[in-house]
């Protein structure tokens, strides 16, 4: 079965999107210091772009998870890959995402998260599916709202491929 790969969003339009998400994060953290947790591997395209355009001090740290459960749907029980270098105590955190789908990877993580007791816990993605959540989370920076279609580029991938496109696309099979 052949795919091809249609754009939804241009590369111009999510640069130009991460330029605003970059402005009203520096402007809501004035004065302080934001630690970015990158969710691998989808996250790190966006983190990186995003981290360029925050004029307010940042630090890093990334994870890598793993949902148990079969297929493609994750069953919310999450297990820890790569841990963060750095505890989370006192610091104002934003966990930056490449989407949120159901909700029941972030909602588990996020909780983890609290528990190491950082000074602010926020959640920042590139995209939102809001039709397929089956978990509420409260998502406090979107990129794009988008309908439910499955997507690739931008950090995000199908079965490991794709996710250097500087655009975010559909995945369309024809047969
Ligand atoms: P959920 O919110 O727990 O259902 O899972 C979110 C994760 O599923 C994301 O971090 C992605 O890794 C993956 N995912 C969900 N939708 C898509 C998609 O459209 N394309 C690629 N990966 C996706
Ligand atoms: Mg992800």
């Amino acid at each position: 079965m052949a795919e091809r790969v249609e754009v939804m969003l241009t590369e111009e339009e999510v640069d130009r999107r991460i330029q605003e998400i970059g402005d009203q994060i520096s402007k809501d953290y004035a004065g302080k210091q934001v630690h970015l947790v990158c969710v691998l591997k989808g996250g790190s395209f966006f983190m990186c772009e995003l981290a360029k355009r925050i004029t307010v001090p940042v630090s890093l740290d990334f994870m890598s998870v793993s949902s148990y459960g079969a297929g493609t749907k994750s069953s919310g029980v999450v297990r820890i890959v790569k841990d963060l270098d750095e505890p989370l105590e006192g610091k104002d955190v934003l966990v930056v995402e490449d989407i949120v789908d159901s909700g029941r990877t972030l909602s588990y993580l996020l909780d983890m998260l609290s528990d190491r007791g950082p000074a602010s816990l926020r959640l920042c993605t590139l995209l939102d599916k809001p039709d397929r959540r089956v978990v509420d989370v409260n998502v406090d920076y979107t990129g794009f709202q988008i309908p439910d279609e499955f997507v690739v580029g931008y950090g995000l991938d199908y079965d490991q491929r794709y996710r250097n496109l500087p655009f975010i696309g559909v995945v369309r099979f024809d047969d």
